[in-house]
Parts: C-alpha cells; structure tokens; sequence
C-alpha cells in the first residue's frame, strides 16, 4: 500500500485539537483512513460493530468490486478461471500468487495427490459421534482433531510448517467430508484413489462403495471442480476474518481453520446454501410457483423474520459473479442428468425473477449470491443438503490458508485485539449484606 496524495483531519465541535490522518492507497479499490494512532492522540476509539466500514488488513489475493459484482483471484476474473482453469490451479495461484506452469502444476498436483490419505485413527474420532450428527459439527472436530497428528507442522512462524500444512490441509478435507458423509449413511470409508483428479477422487469417496466399480461422470466432474474454483476465496468474510484473528494469537494451522469451518457454518454465511435449498422445498411443498407471491409478502413482511435465502450480500450490490455461473452450472448438471424440468431449478428461477422486479429487493439492492443456485446443483448430483456447507468449507479452505499466511508473512501483523464502546454498570460495591 502507499500513501495517497490526501489526508483525512478529524476535528471536535468540543474544541478539542483536530487529528490529522494518513490516507492510503492499493492497487484498486477503496482507499484507507489509517487510525492505527487514533486511540494514542485522542483516546478515543473508532465504532464499527459488523465492520461496515473497516478494512481490518491488507491483502493482495482476492479483490471484489460489489457495485460491479466484479471477483478477481490475484486479479484474474472468476469467469476465466472458472472457465479456463482447475481447482488445485487455483488453489496454487491463491497460495503463491501466479497461476501454474506445466512444470508447477504436476509438481503441486503429485503434492496434493500424496497427502489425501488421513491417520487410520480419524476413524475413531467419528465413532464418538451420533450417526445423525450435523456433517458440519463432525468436519469442526476433524479438522481441529488433524492438529494432533502433525506436532512436526504446527509452528505457524516457520514458512516450511505453513507450506505443508496448506498441503495436508487441502489434501484432506475432501477425505474428511466424504468421511462425515459415509459415517452418516452407515457405508464404509472409500481412500483416496490417486489416478483420479481431486474432483473425481472426492466423487468417489463420497459414493463409491466397495462392492462396484465407481465411474466418474466427466461433466458432475467439472461441475463440482467449478464448484470449488468459485467458492475458494473471497476476501474478508466472516470466516475468512475468523480465521485471522484465531491465527493472529499464534495458533496452529488446523485450529485456525477449524474455527473458520465453525463460522462458515452460520445460515448468514455458508450455511446459506443448505437453508436456500430448505426453502426452496418448503415452497414446493405449499404449492411452488404458485405460492411464490405469498411467501415473498412474508421476505417483505419484517416481523416475520423469513429471509430470501441466497439473496444479499455486504459487498456484492450487483449480480454476485458466481451466481451467474452457478447457473450456467445448474443447467449443465440438470441437462446431463435429464433433470431439465426440475421443479426446484424453476422455482429458483421463477424467484429470482420476481424478486429482480420487486422494489424491497431493487431498493436494497438484493441480487442472487453463490448460494442461490449452488444447492440445486449439488442435489442434482446427488449430494445431501446438510453436507452442501462442507463442500463449501472444503472449497473454502484453500483462501483460508492463502490469508491465514499471508497475515503471518506480514511483518506488522499483532495478534488481533478490538476494544468496545461499555455501557455497563460503574464500578460498584458487592453489598456485605446479601
Ligand atoms: C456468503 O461475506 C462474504 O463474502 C460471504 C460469502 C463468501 O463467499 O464468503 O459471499 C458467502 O455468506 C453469501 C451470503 C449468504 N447468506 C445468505 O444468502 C443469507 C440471506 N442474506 C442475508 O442474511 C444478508 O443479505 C446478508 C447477511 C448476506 C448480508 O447482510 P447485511 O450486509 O448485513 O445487510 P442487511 O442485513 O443490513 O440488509 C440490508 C437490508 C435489510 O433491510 P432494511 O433494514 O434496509 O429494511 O436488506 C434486507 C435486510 O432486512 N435483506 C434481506 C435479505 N438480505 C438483506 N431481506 C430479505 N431477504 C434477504 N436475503
């Protein structure tokens, strides 16, 4: 970042002296008022509960422009790579910053390829679960139980630590949510197959089964490897935030990204696709297209607390990106299958059209997110909708790690510490008598 050519003076109707601020500018994109001294010269703090207007660190993987509803990863836009690319080619262009050679691209492959397996003992890790339990409570465990089997990893400082975790990490997730998945429907574990691509290999394991061959079906193959690509990174969400400030206090890797699974899992957030997906079946079921109208009265209705799910978006006040190609996906998967008149996918249509055309959505500017449509295509394939958000931290995990190293690669990185504005009681005697 540099200093742009302005500067930002705070001054008080009290008369206290006026504050002069430096302004600094990236690449693109918003510039910063930086309030680093604030507290020291006017011992004050600033207020931003939800940090509508708070750039919380610098960062040079993933930029978006929300009035565009532009996405770039290291500045390639999400359509080309979405396009054009694979998933472990993003995954190594979030983590070192330029896309793969051919060379490069083997190398990382064969890297991740070797690393999918997980320690014989993570099995016993799922026993202590019911069978019923919530894909995203067992994946919180796992992925903060991988911690113990790597003490040779865990040193966040050492840049060798960090390169191998980022491996394993991304190596195993895909093994530990099909793991979560087959621990749910009572099958036995499928290990990795290491002739197959990562999307492939994570089809596989989620439903193979022992007593037949399982075969990849090219196009589910490049819909979930494209599912991935558009849910790798995304700036400062609240995981991706969570994330920081769990790995600013030194913790290891796995802790760290444990914790952002735990975030993800809110319906705010990632766990947004499971409940659009829940939604969209609850409007089938009281009629569907038909009762489209009435249940958009309730969205608009607030004491009825019933949102759009999969529409809205902080940042995003135009067509997320990834929306757009979720639904080209969409179409692709159904067309595959023979599932083109599938009511859902029609219904999300049917919603989206009307909600684009409703002045509560056009005055808030309500576009469709990545949530919208990634359930109907995730059931088309076939898999559950409570494990839709773990394929979103599986996706997820490599942006994680890519900025979980770079705020530790950062020499003015401290551990992450906000204040708060105390409207609590003064200090106050406990009474001798009680
Ligand atoms: C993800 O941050 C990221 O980048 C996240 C993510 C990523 O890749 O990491 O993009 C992934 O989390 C996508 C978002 C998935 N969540 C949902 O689809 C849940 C439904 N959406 C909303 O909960 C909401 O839109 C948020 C949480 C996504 C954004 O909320 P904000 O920015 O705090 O906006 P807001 O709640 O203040 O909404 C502004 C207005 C409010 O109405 P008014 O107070 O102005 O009258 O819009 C309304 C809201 O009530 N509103 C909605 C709505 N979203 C916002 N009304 C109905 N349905 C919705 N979905």
């Amino acid at each position: 970042m540099k200093l742009a050519d302005n500067k930002a003076t705070l001054s008080f109707s009290n008369g206290s002296p006026s504050v002069e601020l430096p302004v600094y500018q990236g690449t693109i994109g918003p510039d910063v008022i930086d309030i680093r001294k604030l507290y020291a010269q006017t011992d004050m703090f600033t207020y931003d509960p939800g940090f509508l207007s708070t750039a919380s660190c610098q960062s040079a993987i993933t930029y978006i422009d929300g009035d565009k509803g532009e996405l770039l990863y290291r500045g390639y836009p999400i359509e080309q790579l979405a396009t054009n690319c694979n998933y472990l080619e993003t995954c190594y262009l979030l983590l070192n910053g330029e896309l793969p050679d051919a060379a490069q691209k083997a190398d990382f492959e064969k890297l991740v390829t070797n690393h999918t397996m997980v320690n014989e003992q993570m099995q016993f890790f799922l026993r202590g679960f019911r069978r019923d339990a919530h894909p995203m409570a067992v994946l919180t465990g796992l992925v903060g139980g991988l911690s113990a089997f790597y003490h040779d990893s865990t040193d966040i400082n050492n840049p060798e630590h960090r390169q191998i975790s980022a491996i394993r990490l991304i190596a195993k997730m895909p093994t530990l949510v099909s793991m979560a998945y087959k621990y749910g429907v009572g099958q036995p574990y499928q290990y990795p197959q290491n002739n197959l691509s990562y999307a492939g290999n994570f089809l596989r394991m989620m439903f193979g089964n022992p007593c037949e061959e399982y075969k990849v079906n090219p196009v589910i193959e490049r819909a979930m490897d494209r599912i991935f690509i558009l849910h790798a990174d995304h700036e400062q969400n609240a995981s991706t935030s969570t994330v920081r400030l769990c790995g600013s206090s030194g913790t290891n890797p796995f802790a760290a990204i444990a914790a952002g699974v735990a975030c993800l899992w809110g319906p705010a957030h990632g766990g947004a696709n499971e409940a659009c997906l829940n939604m969209l079946e609850d409007i089938q079921r009281m009629g569907g297209v038909a009762k489209v109208g009435e249940f958009m009265e309730k969205v608009k209705d607030k004491t009825s607390g019933v949102k759009l799910m999969g529409f809205g978006h902080r940042v995003y006040k135009n067509y997320d990106p990834r929306a757009k190609l979720m639904q080209e996906t969409c179409n692709e998967v159904l067309a595959a299958l023979g599932l083109e008149n599938d009511p859902l996918f029609k219904l999300a249509k049917e919603l989206e059209k009307i909600a684009l055309e409703d002045e509560y959505f056009v005055s808030r500017k309500l576009y469709p997110n990545v949530d919208f449509y990634s359930g109907i295509v995730q059931r088309a394939i076939g898999i559950p909708v409570n494990l839709f958000t773990g394929i979103f931290a599986l996706a997820r995990t490599v942006g994680w790690i890519a900025q979980l190293n770079e705020m530790i690669s950062d020499p003015e990185y401290k551990i992450g510490r906000p204040r708060q504005l105390y409207t609590g009681s003064v200090r106050r005697d406990v009474p001798t008598k009680r």
